[in-house]
């Protein structure tokens, strides 16, 4: 079951986000809890973020974030993420489906996302879905040390 995420949900946001197994793929290096938490509390603001829960229990994340003024047809989509125990069931593939047509019943005409070049599942999603490759983001990310290019993504919605 999809449901948009309110602040009950942080702790369990918190143990996905930075599962030591999801978190390389993902924007933000381990960050304390309470400082999460302002951002958090923040991005529920400015952003939608919704959670695929199984018996209850939060186990995968979307968020998207509408651009504004002469961006305002588009949509931003991050963070996704799935625990690993309930990876490769489909949950991403409906939790993206379900942005599709939350941002199409919205009006919105291109998604668009940043996928880091080691996220090698994602980027295999997002081509599944009809995401097309729209350029290279050279050392855009600094991961463990390491910069990393991001691959810039979109689908348009018709
Ligand atoms: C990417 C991620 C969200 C996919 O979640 P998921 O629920 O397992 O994905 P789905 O089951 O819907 O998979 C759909 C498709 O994605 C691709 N895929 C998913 N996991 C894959 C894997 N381990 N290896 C290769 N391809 C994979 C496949 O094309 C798959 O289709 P198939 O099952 O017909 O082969 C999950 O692996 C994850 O959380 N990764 C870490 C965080 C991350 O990379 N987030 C994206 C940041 S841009």
């Amino acid at each position: 079951m999809i449901k948009k995420l309110t602040k009950n949900d942080f702790d369990l946001y918190y143990s996905i986000y930075f599962d030591e197994r999801i978190n390389p793929f993902l924007m933000f290096d381990k960050t304390a809890k309470n400082k999460f938490k302002k951002d958090y509390l923040k991005t529920l603001k400015i952003a939608n973020l919704y959670g695929f829960f199984i018996k209850g229990k939060l186990v995968g994340v979307v968020g998207f974030r509408i651009g504004k003024g002469r961006s305002s047809h588009t949509a931003y989509i991050a963070p996704l993420a799935v625990l690993p125990e309930y990876q490769k069931k489909g949950i991403a593939t409906k939790l993206m489906k379900f942005v599709e047509k939350k941002c199409k019943a919205k009006g919105i005409k291109k998604l668009w996302l940043d996928v880091v070049k080691t996220a090698k599942p994602a980027y295999r999603l997002y081509k599944k879905l009809g995401y097309k490759k729209e350029g290279t983001q050279k050392a855009q990310v600094k991961i463990h040390g390491k910069y990393l290019d991001c691959i810039l993504m979109a689908k348009f919605l018709r």
